[in-house]
């Protein structure tokens, strides 16, 4: 078991530094650099006037980044939660309906994706796994390439879920300026590199490692990781975390902010809406509360924030999967001060095979 961790305290660890290698396998042989052009293997002449992604957990959080690259590319798309899908099942028209699932077994999502095709629709899944439920059952099935994972809070998978899925959409839309997206996913497995060789987030952890709760705010791509941020805290520190879309923290949860609540903040990019993040962040800060801003420098969010976790400059799309992995270490830096069994969390299972 232990050279299993190659020489780490937990798997998750481990996966969480194999992201650099996990992303390049995502992307090799999938991206034509000098083209601007991504290559989907296998995957016909997909042109899809719609997109419902279903998916559980992780998953889902990487399924809401997934449908705004899509919209972003003019195509109609949404992220729904796979238990929900089956209750009311949205018109399909040509949508196609992708499942998102590291494992390929969860039966939320596999009974979602069979709801879809009883109603006609083509599916596709975005798998970890070769020969899954979900790869046999699905028209298509789009490997993420991370590698086994054994923790079981997903980390390396929903990167490369993230990389993944950016090439689905530039693979299956025609978006005219591919270019800076597809070189800031070339630069993003050194970009991650750099991220886990620097990361202040172990220090971070150990100055809030008593607080009471948690909160992660972002906008746009930043929101997924939001809420991935507090999911990942919450499975393996079995603190209070929760998540919000920067814009919501005034419509109710800023009630709960107090100088006892930490409010970790994505903000990246330079424009209105990195702006306005700013602008919920000294509401917050405005309350005492702490503030970690995960910032590339664009914007002057620091002067608000008590510690800063930097990310290189970089498309805000790429830098979705840079902020996340500072929070996954947060959250695994955490855990592991208090002492928690983070590769096995209580109640959890890596894939959840009943409804
Ligand atoms: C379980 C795991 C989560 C995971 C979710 C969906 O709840 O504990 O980490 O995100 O299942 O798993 P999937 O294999 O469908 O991505």
């Amino acid at each position: 078991e232990e050279t299993g961790k190659s020489g780490y305290d937990h798997y998750m660890l481990k996966e969480i530094h194999e992201q650099p290698r996990a992303l390049r396998q995502c992307l090799r042989g999938r991206v034509d650099e000098m083209a601007g052009t991504v290559d989907i293997e296998d995957l016909g002449d997909l042109s899809p006037t719609g997109v419902q992604f279903v998916a559980c957990g992780t998953s889902y959080h990487a399924a809401l980044y997934g449908a705004q690259l899509f919209r972003n590319a003019g195509i109609p798309a949404q992220a729904f939660l796979a238990s929900e899908y089956a209750t009311s099942v949205p018109p399909i028209g040509d949508a196609l309906v992708v499942g998102v699932t590291q494992s390929g077994e969860t039966a939320d999502t596999l009974s979602a994706l069979r709801a879809a095709r009883k109603r006609g629709a083509r599916t596709m899944t975005v798998t970890n796994v070769v020969g899954s439920t979900a790869a046999r059952e699905c028209d298509h099935a789009f490997y993420i390439r991370a590698g086994p994972e054994i923790g079981v809070a997903a980390s390396k998978t929903f990167s490369s879920q993230q990389v993944a899925l950016n090439l689905l959409a530039l693979g299956m839309t025609r978006t005219v300026d591919t270019r800076d997206v597809i070189t800031s996913l070339r630069e993003l497995p050194g970009n991650v590199q750099r991220v886990l060789d620097e990361s202040a987030a172990e220090a971070v952890a150990e100055v809030y490692q008593d607080a009471d709760a948690y909160f992660f705010i972002g906008r746009g791509y930043q929101h997924p990781v939001a809420l991935e941020g507090a999911l990942k805290m919450k499975e393996i520190t079995y603190k209070h975390a929760e998540g919000f879309a920067s814009g919501e923290l005034k419509h109710g949860p800023l009630a709960l902010v107090t100088e006892h609540t930490p409010v970790f903040a994505v903000v990246t990019g330079d424009g209105e809406q990195a702006r306005k993040t700013v602008g919920n962040v000294k509401e917050v800060e405005a309350r005492d509360a702490p503030v970690v801003a995960i910032s590339d420098g664009q914007t002057d969010v620091a002067r608000y924030a008590d510690h800063v976790l930097e990310i290189p400059e970089t498309h805000p799309r790429a830098a979705a999967v840079l902020a996340n992995t500072h929070l996954q270490l947060l959250s695994y830096h955490t855990a592991a001060l208090l002492g928690r069994n983070i590769d096995k969390p209580r109640n959890l299972a890596k894939s959840v095979t009943v409804e």
